[in-house]
């Protein structure tokens, strides 16, 4: 028998944590990479249907991966398979992905075309005996997902998502924390992605302006809550360890007025059960906070993207500030215009801690995808993978309907799957 995992010490190295008991409780899915007994076979012959952008830089990553031959392409674009060829000189070439679907020769797919195209490819793969790499956010719609989440669950085939925080050191070891209980009870989260660019792609004939730019338009994308909140909506989830129960927000196009159909400044609140709050927010005309998602408990708060944390008590400043510090407070106390709140209220800053000893090479998407391949080989679908990427999809839809409505909505009992809550040591600590 060929064993086929990954060297758990080196993968937690990789990973930048000491103990393996975040593993088994915060993060289940890295079990893909522990203790594998058996494979179905020792190779993973893949096929990449939509070789664009997104879908070149995963086979970046793939053909490094030993395990991996990319053995077919699909994709309607000449210029995108051309490209891709670059990277995969030897591989087939199919303008129906349907044709390279019934290539015997393919164990498994990945999915980077538009949006609105996931759910049908998907269906079909599964459908094929065909493994699933989908990318994020997997439907155009909440029946989507949920059909696609069917077919996984009645095909048996393994089903992973584009969702590659769930493998970021920084975030893994951030939810690691915030699970034991290290900042308390977190009762509420900031997530926002703001950006300065009008995510426009240059156009070589007009007629091409809807294919190429698919995500400005309604008929193939819902903007940035499917490009950009998917991930981060996935991340508070993550870290409240349920769902959220309703959702309001609103939309505009405020500043990118150039025929496009999508929002550019967007604000979602999603509220939970025990009165904890999710806010997302992005406005694509501003960078100066960029992405962040704030995870703020009553004894601290971190912030992943950063890889920093920071505690509401910090240890006294030295001396000589505090002595600065008295001195201010007294020149604000004589002002007549000032009372002591507009004084420092502490010489120190918090300027807070690392997460990691170092930043990370990358952002997860390497070991998400070595972790479906993983599961490819072995025929094991991991914990929770396909679920929290389901969810986070799932999230993602429901705040653009509340935003199209212009109402709150509640989570739909009907799209409820099984997932168990997560369990946490969060707690209300005064
Ligand atoms: N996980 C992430 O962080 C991340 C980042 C970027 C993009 N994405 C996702 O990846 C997907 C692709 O994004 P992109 O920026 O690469 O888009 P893209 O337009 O650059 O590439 C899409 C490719 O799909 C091809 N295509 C379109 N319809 C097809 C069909 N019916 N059959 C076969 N090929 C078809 C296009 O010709 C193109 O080559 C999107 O779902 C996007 O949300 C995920």
């Amino acid at each position: 028998m060929t064993d086929t995992s990954i060297d758990r010490r080196e993968f937690l190295r990789e990973l930048g944590l000491a103990g393996a008991g975040v593993l088994a409780v915060t993060s289940p899915w890295l079990k893909a990479f522990a203790d594998v007994q058996h494979t179905n076979r020792e190779r993973c012959r893949l096929g990449i249907i939509g070789p664009g952008s997104r879908g070149r830089l995963l086979m970046g990553f793939l053909t490094q991966n030993p395990k991996v031959d990319i053995v077919a392409l699909a994709d309607i674009y000449q210029p995108s398979i051309d490209k891709a060829l670059e990277l995969v000189p030897r591989a087939k070439v199919y303008k129906d992905y349907r044709l390279l679907l019934e290539d015997k020769g393919v164990d498994a797919v990945v999915i980077a075309t538009p949006l609105n195209t996931h759910c049908q490819i998907a269906l079909d793969a599964m459908e094929a005996g065909k493994d699933v790499y989908c990318e994020k956010t997997i439907g155009y719609t909440m029946d989507e997902c949920f059909s696609m989440y069917a077919k996984h669950l009645d095909t048996g085939r393994i089903f992973f998502t584009g969702q590659q925080r769930l493998f970021d050191p920084r975030y893994i070891k951030a939810m690691d924390m915030v699970h034991q209980g290290m900042f308390g009870k977190v009762s509420c989260i900031h997530a926002f992605w703001n950006r300065n660019a009008d995510w426009r792609r240059e156009v070589p004939e007009p007629g091409l302006e809807k294919f190429i730019n698919w995500r400005l338009y309604k008929e193939s994308s819902k903007g940035l809550m499917t490009e950009l909140a998917c991930h981060q909506l996935q991340v508070g989830t993550w870290a409240l360890g349920k769902l959220p129960q309703k959702v309001m927000g609103h939309g505009s196009i405020s500043y990118w007025r150039d025929g496009r159909e999508v929002y550019d400044n967007i604000n979602c609140i999603y509220t939970f059960d025990d009165g904890e709050m999710m806010t997302w927010g992005s406005d694509i005309s501003n960078k100066f906070y960029g992405l962040e998602e704030q995870i703020m408990g009553n004894l601290g708060t971190i912030e992943p993207e950063k890889g920093k944390y920071y505690f509401e008590t910090i240890d006294p400043a030295p001396a000589f500030l505090q002595l600065l510090n008295k001195w201010e407070n007294s020149v604000f106390e004589s002002m007549p215009f000032a009372g002591t709140s507009w004084a420092p209220e502490t010489a120190r800053k918090n300027t807070g801690e690392y997460l990691l000893g170092k930043r990370p090479k990358e952002d997860g998407t390497s070991l998400n995808l070595a972790a479906f391949v993983e599961a490819s080989i072995t025929g094991r679908q991991p914990e929770r993978i396909a679920e929290e990427g389901y969810y986070a999809s799932l999230l993602c839809l429901l705040g653009h309907e509340a935003i199209e409505q212009g109402t709150m909505l509640e989570f739909p009992k009907e799209y409820m799957i099984d997932y168990p809550a997560y369990n946490t040591n969060m707690q209300t600590q005064q």
